[in-house]
């Protein structure tokens, strides 16, 4: 009679936790989501996640709240994503720069293919080659043989080693053969504000930071990095048409969570992620800002994943090959 009692009662047990797991899976988020921004406030990467943050709060049913983390090129954000409780209440949003400071940065405190859980990609935002309104050059040609009689005197703004910036700076340099003197910002929010003012001479710079400005006459642009001109920037002719046809690169962004996030939150943020970037809103606001949100199958844990795993394997060897590291 004892057997069987005890196993009644561990039945009893077995449900219970069942039903407790259950229920947390289904009332799962209870409160306020984090997601942090590992740049400045007011920059692209800070503009995409805070439009897909209010969408998918939506769906949510609760708050995602936007902190902006910035420094060392998005490491310091990621770093405290990685470090942060693995209950489903903080999530990253970042881009390429995960991949590519997996590389640059020899000391990161953090393992980057093993310290997070995948929730999915966001969108893929082209860059374009920007400057101060008053620099001389007219087009793409010009610029080039402006730098090139100004040696070592063009600055260009970036978001720190490992920024998307960063990264399309080193490129252009690369391409024209000709060093540039770099001004680091922790965003290109705040490196906006110096290009506006004049305090900075170019920089290269997603279209979700760029394109209110190029519209608006204050800055000047000489290319876009897409393969194909932006339906609202239809005069920025690409980086090919103006001789540097190598010269594209577009700026992937996705969510992560910590490792050790359970299943049943990763699954549901994801849900709520492709269903935010179904959102006509944020469908309508992307395509005003030059970019448009990742396919349905794109915003899953696995396409994340291999996305960067790829870009890693990608631009481990080039980094390496410049022999320029962060630490
Ligand atoms: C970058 O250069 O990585 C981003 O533009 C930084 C930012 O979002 O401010």
């Amino acid at each position: 009679m004892k057997i069987f009692k005890a196993m009644l009662g561990m039945t009893a047990l077995a449900a219970a936790s069942l039903i407790s797991v259950s229920a947390n899976a289904q009332t799962y988020p209870e409160r306020t989501i984090t997601m942090v921004v590992p740049f400045s406030a007011g920059g692209p990467t800070d503009t995409v996640a805070r439009l897909v943050a209010e969408s998918m709060s939506k769906d949510l049913g609760q708050q995602i709240i936007v902190e902006n983390v910035g420094g060392a090129g998005g490491t310091l954000g990621a770093g405290r994503v990685a470090q942060s409780d693995p209950d489903g209440y903080t999530v990253l949003l970042h881009h390429i720069g995960m991949a590519t400071s997996a590389t640059l940065y020899r000391k990161l405190a953090y393992d980057t293919l093993n310290a997070f859980e995948y929730v999915g990609l966001v969108t893929e935002v082209p860059m374009t080659i920007v400057a101060r309104k008053d620099l001389e050059p007219t087009d793409l040609k010009g610029l080039i043989d402006y730098v090139k009689a100004n040696k070592d005197k063009v600055t260009v703004a970036n978001a720190g080693i490992g920024a998307a910036s960063h990264l399309c700076g080193m490129m252009f340099m690369s391409a024209i053969e000709t060093p540039l003197v770099t001004v680091p910002y922790k965003g290109t929010g705040p490196a906006m504000t110096d290009l506006l003012g004049g305090q900075v001479d170019i920089m290269c710079d997603q279209s979700t930071n760029t394109t209110k400005q190029i519209l608006g006459g204050t800055i000047k642009a000489y290319a876009v990095t897409s393969a194909a001109r932006l339906p609202v920037l239809p005069d920025v002719p690409t980086a090919a048409e103006s001789g540097l046809p190598e010269f594209q690169v577009g700026i992937w962004h996705g969510v992560y969570a910590p490792k050790g996030t359970p299943a049943e939150a990763v699954e549901r943020l994801s849900k709520a992620l492709q269903v935010a970037l179904k959102d006509p809103n944020v469908v309508a606001r992307f395509a005003e800002l030059g970019t448009v949100p990742s396919a349905e199958t794109d915003a899953t844990p696995a396409a994340l994943k291999a996305k960067l795993e790829g870009e890693i394997a990608r631009w481990k060897p080039v980094i390496e090959s410049a022999g320029q590291y962060a630490d």
